[in-house]
């Protein structure tokens, strides 16, 4: 799969009011390379919001979601690769179960800023 090439420093990724409104064990996708593809998902766990790379680490570059913002089960308690099933824990990204058991997704670090700016510092 190509890819832009990641770019340094921050990233401005949306206004924080968008976060609020991912639900408990919910996630949203971001396009803030503007790609024309989700390349970031957050999801909300025990209340703390995590960045991920739409990334799946058994086949490299694979996007997860089978539609816009779906990267979570139905409870809520794992996020699903929708390709083969892979599951992960939100909070640390590791795979606890499917064809990449052991490998994790890619963390993305989230600045938000006293102006209420979202900024990814790791993209
Ligand atoms: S590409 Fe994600 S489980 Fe296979």
């Amino acid at each position: 799969m190509s890819e832009t090439p990641y770019e340094a420093g921050p990233l401005w990724l949306c206004q924080a009011d968008e976060l609020d409104e991912i639900a408990e064990g919910r996630a949203r996708g971001f396009d803030p390379r503007q790609i024309g593809q989700d390349s970031v998902f957050v999801v909300r766990h025990a209340g703390r919001l995590h960045a991920w790379r739409n990334a799946c680490p058994h086949i490299d570059g694979a996007p997860m979601a089978w539609r816009k913002d779906a990267y979570t089960n139905a409870a809520g308690t794992h996020i699903v690769c929708s390709a083969h099933g892979a599951q992960f824990e939100p909070a640390t990204g590791h795979c606890v179960r499917g064809p990449c058991l052991g490998q994790s997704l890619t963390a993305i670090e989230m600045d938000i800023r006293s102006d209420g700016s979202v900024w990814l510092r790791t993209h």
